[in-house]
């Protein structure tokens, strides 16, 4: 198995801004044995915490290829009660910053960011980080708008430094196996794909800002996934009618119940100081018609203010069979469903995805470069999932590539996330390329002109 410590490599040069070493691609100078890539944690909330963990089960593994070297949040104890977690989990607490212009002079060596702020902030992040240098694995979504998206890009490039979009659940083993069973035949051509996620009620997801339109709205924040998935699986889009509602505009605490949504809340410690109800601004539900240039078609609801009863549907069906996806991070079985009236729940669905094999590094994270099931609770596989993510940011440092979710993936990913609500106010379908290129963007040209007043 490669240890990434004892990698010859052939091909390195300096890092402009940083004093320190990356290979690149054309330029044989020597032959050096890597360093691990030293990165920031920029970020130190919920999903800085569980960003840390993800490294902590890297390092865990033979596949060690990045090391924390700092962190940053404008909040002094959460910047400080990170590095502390950091010093507990991994033997070395790395020093923490407020200001990251201070962090870049102070730590030269940096050569990446990994941006877990939140949303509305990730534009001036990630341009400050870009500007000193260093590569960045951005959180989804890349940015709060198409525009903001195409702001990160742009300066990627004009740094000449890697945008990878933290886009986690195309990860997930399962989503592979699906992937591998569509490209791989198993159930035809695809003819339509209906993704459905309900529940929610009037509770506060997860953070006040995820209610308003000008911080990011649920349909931004957890639509990208939904539309990542969808994209991932079936390919261009070209087309999208849909509608979008504002169902609750009182927003209410979660209350901390059960064992495991307390478990899964630690993440985010500041919850429990939330205000009393948040007055939300932002859409909570989109309902959507999507058509590929393939031809399928795609039914998509996305709906954060549901009563009653909560539902998840991932279902493909095809020219030969249906797939029943498992969903995002439950290790449960891709289902494939045949004419014969047999459905294939077993590991004999592995004959159907001849083409399905992890990476070395999820096969080691997973225990299985073929896993047709896995069995690990949420945080683990959460965290094998970010550790992923992270490995392959230094890979890519490494070795000159691009990462799978590049900015033009993740800006392609809140585009579609958009659509639905873009269509709904012009009142007709849209395509994917008039998202892009902004020419029917009525609801994210609001959320620019409230951004700009704010
Ligand atoms: N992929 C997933 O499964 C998943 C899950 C949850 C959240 N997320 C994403 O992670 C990101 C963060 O979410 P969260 O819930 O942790 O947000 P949060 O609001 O709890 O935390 C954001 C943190 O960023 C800090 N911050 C803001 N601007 C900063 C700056 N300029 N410099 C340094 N620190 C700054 C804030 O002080 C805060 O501590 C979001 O983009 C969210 O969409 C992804």
């Amino acid at each position: 198995m490669k240890n990434w410590n004892t990698i010859p490599v052939f091909i390195l040069k300096s890092v402009q801004g940083c004093g320190h070493v990356s290979p690149a691609a054309g330029e044989p100078i020597g032959r050096f044995m890597m360093q691990r890539v030293k990165y920031a944690a920029v970020g130190c909330s919920g999903m800085g915490r569980r960003h840390l963990h993800g490294y902590a089960k890297l390092l865990g593994s033979n596949h060690r290829n990045i090391e924390l070297a700092a962190v940053c949040d404008l909040d002094a104890g959460l910047a400080n009660a990170l590095a502390d977690e950091a010093g507990a989990l991994t033997g070395t607490r790395p020093p923490a910053f407020t200001d990251l212009g201070e962090m870049a002079a102070a730590v030269p060596e940096l050569e990446a960011a990994d941006i877990t702020t939140d949303a509305g902030s990730h534009l001036p992040v990630s341009r400050a980080c870009l500007a000193a240098g260093l590569h960045i694995l951005c959180e989804k979504p890349l940015g709060l708008t198409v525009s903001e998206c195409r702001a990160i890009m742009d300066a990627g490039r004009a740094a000449n430094r890697i945008v990878s979009v933290a886009e986690n659940f195309r990860r997930d083993p399962m989503n592979r196996l699906v992937k591998a069973l569509l490209d791989d035949g198993a159930i035809g051509k695809p003819r339509l794909m209906r993704e459905e996620s309900i529940g929610g009620t009037d509770l506060i997801v997860t953070t006040p800002w995820r209610h308003f339109k000008h911080t990011g709205t649920v349909v931004v924040d957890s639509g990208v996934h939904n539309a990542d998935i969808i994209r991932f699986y079936l390919g261009e889009i070209v087309s999208i009618y849909g509608e979008s509602r504002l169902h609750e505009p009182v927003r209410r605490p979660q209350p901390q119940a059960d064992a495991a949504a307390t478990q899964r809340d630690s993440w985010w410690g500041a919850r429990s100081q939330l205000p009393v109800a948040t007055q939300a601004t932002g859409e909570d539900a989109i309902y959507a018609q999507i058509r590929f240039a393939s031809g399928v078609i795609c039914q998509w609801v996305l709906d954060r203010a549901g009563h009653g009863l909560a539902r998840d549907e991932r279902v493909i069906y095809g020219a030969k069979g249906s797939i029943t996806a498992p969903g995002d991070r439950n290790g449960r079985p891709v289902v494939l469903h045949l004419d014969d009236g047999k459905s294939i729940t077993d590991e004999h669905i592995l004959d159907f995805a001849p083409s399905y094999r992890l990476t070395p590094v999820a096969a080691t994270l997973f225990g299985d470069a073929r896993p047709w099931r896995y069995d690990f609770s949420f945080n683990d596989v959460d965290q094998k999932l970010l550790a992923l993510q992270l490995h392959e940011l230094a890979d890519c440092i490494g070795h000159g590539t691009q990462p799978e979710v590049t900015a033009a993936e993740g800006m392609a990913d809140v585009a579609l996330a958009y659509a639905p609500v873009e269509s709904g106010r012009l009142g007709r379908a849209v395509t994917l390329d008039e998202i892009l290129n902004g020419s029917a963007s009525p609801y994210q040209d609001e959320i620019i002109e409230l951004r700009r007043s704010a």
